[in-house]
Order: structure tokens, then C-alpha cells, then sequence
């Protein structure tokens, strides 16, 4: 099956075409881009904000509904202090600049992921921006921030159970319906394509649950060196798989 029907109109992609409604990204392989320049990580981490930014333009322009951006997760808090801190700067200069970086986009912008434990002001921000884009009907930027899937999965057991306790739920009714509805991407699409460069085979506990049926998609590029030409190519690769969720050939 081909992607690219004629030459880019469209940015190269046939919208007719089966493409992915839900893009999740992990954004790995910052550090080594660094250190293979001599540079410190969190320059590898610079360089991989300003890669999700194309991304970001790159598949809101292509018709992508979803893109979700794995940024920070509930283990990354065990880097070095510098890290976290460079990590951190990062995240509130994209927020500060998100509607004037993405102005025209009609971008809207969601978290998820454990929140409270960013500082006053990353939550301030966040608030700020995702109120700021709620009506934008392009592209979902949905950013993971102190994001973990068994965090998440744990979460939402323990408020099901608090609600069969108090009566608000019953204990009968519970199924993955109901389960995906205490979960953080409860208004989100479950992933069909999860990325993850870098040359690493594994989720990192990334949207376990969600990706129960994500096409995945590996590549040793480095997420700073990530094309839009590794998007299309990721794009070819799933339009060419035969998904049958689990039952006969479709
Ligand atoms: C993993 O690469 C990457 C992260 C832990 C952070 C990802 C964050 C960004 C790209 C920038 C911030 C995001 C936004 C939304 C502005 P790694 O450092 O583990 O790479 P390595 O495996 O080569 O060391």
C-alpha cells in the first residue's frame, strides 16, 4: 500500500488514506545525542523539545488527531537534581510559549499524568494552556508529565474501589469501560502507532493499558535526529500491518 499517492500536496500524506488516529511518542535517546557531541544532556533534551515541536506541526498539518508525548514520568524524578531541574525549565518554556509557538495551529493542548507534584508554577501553566486551547479542534497535544502507567492503573483501582465502597458505583458494573473511564486518558483515544526511537525495545511504562492493541514502531535513530521523513516512514509501516484486535484477518 503507498502512502504518498503523488507528490507532497498535503505534506505528502493521502489523508484518504488508513492513517493513524492516535500517535503516542517516546522520546528517547536526548542524553546519548549530547553526550556523543560532547555536550551536557540537558542539551540533548533542548534539542528534543525542538524535535516535538516540528513533530507537533508535522502531524496536525497531515490530519493526526492525537499525539501524545511521553516528557517526563514518575521514575525520571531518580536523574540527578540538574536533570530534573533542566527538564523542568524546559516544560515551563514550552508552556510559556505555547500559544505564540503554535498560533494558527488550532492545536489544543492536554496533560496527563500525576500533576500535583510539579511546581505551583508548571501547574499554573498548565491550567493556563490547556484552558486556553480547549476549543481548538486540530491536532490533541497530549504532554505525559510525571506521567506512570502503574501509577495511573493503581490510581484509578483505588478510587473504584473507594466508590463501590461509598455506594457511587456497583462493584457488578465494573469493566474495561468503566476501569478506562478513571483513567487519566479517559477522553483520549487508545494509541494506534507508539513510537519509540532510540533503539530501545520497550514501554517504559508507557500507556500499558492503552496500547494493549498500538501498532509499535522502533527505529536506532536518536529522538533529537527524528525526521519527519521517520514519521511518514512510521506512517508507511503501520498503513502496511494487518491489525485484527485479537481476531480474524479484517
Ligand atoms: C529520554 O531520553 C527523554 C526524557 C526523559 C525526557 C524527554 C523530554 C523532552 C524531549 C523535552 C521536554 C518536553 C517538552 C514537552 C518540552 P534520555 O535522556 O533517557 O536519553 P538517553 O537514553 O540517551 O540517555
Amino acid at each position: 500500500m503507498q502512502l504518498f499517492k503523488r507528490k507532497p500536496k498535503n505534506h505528502g500524506v493521502d489523508a484518504d488514506r488508513k492513517l493513524p488516529v492516535h500517535i503516542a511518542v517516546i522520546m528517547d535517546g536526548n542524553g546519548r545525542w549530547a553526550a556523543r557531541r560532547g555536550l551536557p544532556r540537558k542539551a540533548g533534551h533542548r534539542e528534543g523539545a525542538n524535535t516535538l515541536k516540528r513533530l507537533v506541526k508535522e502531524c496536525n498539518a497531515i490530519g493526526i488527531k492525537y499525539l501524545t508525548a511521553y516528557a517526563f514520568s514518575t521514575e525520571n524524578w531518580n536523574r540527578p537534581r540538574e536533570e530534573v531541574d533542566a527538564l523542568m525549565d524546559l516544560l515551563l518554556e514550552f508552556l510559556r510559549n505555547a500559544e505564540k509557538e503554535l498560533a494558527g495551529t488550532n492545536i489544543r493542548i492536554l496533560v496527563i499524568g500525576d500533576t500535583g507534584r510539579l511546581s505551583d508554577e508548571i501547574q499554573k501553566e498548565i491550567e493556563r494552556v490547556v484552558v486556553n486551547t480547549s476549543v481548538n479542534t486540530g491536532l490533541n497535544l497530549v504532554i505525559a508529565l510525571n506521567y506512570g502507567s502503574r501509577c495511573e492503573i493503581v490510581s484509578a483501582a483505588a478510587r473504584i474501589a473507594r466508590d463501590a465502597r461509598d455506594g457511587r458505583i456497583d462493584p457488578e458494573k465494573v469493566d474495561e469501560r468503566l476501569f478506562s473511564s478513571y483513567l487519566y486518558t479517559r477522553e483520549i483515544p487508545d494509541p494506534d502507532l507508539v513510537i519509540r526511537p532510540s533503539g530501545e525495545y520497550r514501554l517504559s511504562n508507557f500507556l500499558l493499558w492503552q496500547s494493549s492493541y498500538s501498532e509499535f514502531w522502533f527505529s536506532d535513530v536518536l529522538w533529537p535526529d527524528f525526521t519527519k521523513e521517520h514519521l511518514y516512514q512510521a506512517i508507511r509501516d503501520f498503513q502496511n500491518r494487518n491489525r485484527r484486535f485479537g481476531g480474524l484477518q479484517r
